[in-house]
């Protein structure tokens, strides 16, 4: 797959969130440097009154949000998130810390550009408490994965991970804060290695063009 270019030579990013929107402020702030090759072309969110949502704002992105309470089924929220992203066109669709699982309709029209980051070394601690979970087994390492979204809970081919160590004396919002370090620039990195080469997914296996 190559990341189509819009008329300004740059690839179009729709990026998801449902909180502070740091990794969100890490792509705005690549996204400055025109060698980048990307930029936020919308953010959506699940949720009002986000940071993620006013830091779109301050950058002069536009929004929309569409809560699943706002919908009689699931399945219409999910309609109605893919018809908000995709009129956007975009090349490449970030979940950066939304918290919610999309729908059919959502991977069939984005399944193939639609990618998270999530702070666990997959395929160890899925789901929303990834470095609770690690610091409970006691593991010795723990991380980011940046990944495409498949049908199930953080499943999907691996795009990149990174290393992040665990000390003694980590709490979880110690080795939370750590890992979103790292996290961003990995985003940032990826993001950007991802519109500028285009890329294959093979099975499992996700390479660079
Ligand atoms: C990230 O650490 C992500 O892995 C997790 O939520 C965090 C989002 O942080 N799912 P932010 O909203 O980008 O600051």
């Amino acid at each position: 797959m190559t990341a189509a270019s819009s008329d300004s030579g740059s690839a179009r990013l729709v990026v998801l969130v449902s909180g502070s929107g740091s990794n969100l402020q890490a792509l705005l702030d690549a996204c400055a440097d025109p060698e980048y090759g990307a930029q936020v072309v919308a953010v959506g969110a699940d949720r009002e009154g986000i940071a993620g949502l006013d830091r779109a704002a301050a950058a002069g992105v536009p929004t929309f949000v569409h809560k699943v309470k706002s919908y009689a089924e699931r399945a219409d929220w999910d309609r109605a998130l893919t018809e908000s992203v995709a009129a956007y066109k975009p090349d490449l669709v970030i979940s950066a810390g939304f918290l919610k699982l999309v729908g059919d309709d959502f991977l069939a029209e984005f399944g193939d550009r639609y990618i998270n980051t999530h702070n666990a070394l997959l395929p160890a601690f899925p789901g929303i408490h990834g470095p609770r979970d690690a610091l409970e087994y006691g593991v010795k390492v723990a991380g980011a994965t940046l990944f495409f979204v498949d049908g199930g809970v953080d499943t999907g081919p691996i795009i990149a991970q990174v290393v992040v160590p665990v000390e003694d004396d980590d709490t979880e919002e110690t080795l939370t804060e750590r890992i979103k370090e790292v996290e961003r620039r990995q985003l940032v990195e990826w993001v950007g290695r991802l519109v500028r080469d285009g890329w294959t997914i093979t099975g499992r296996k996700v390479r660079l063009k």
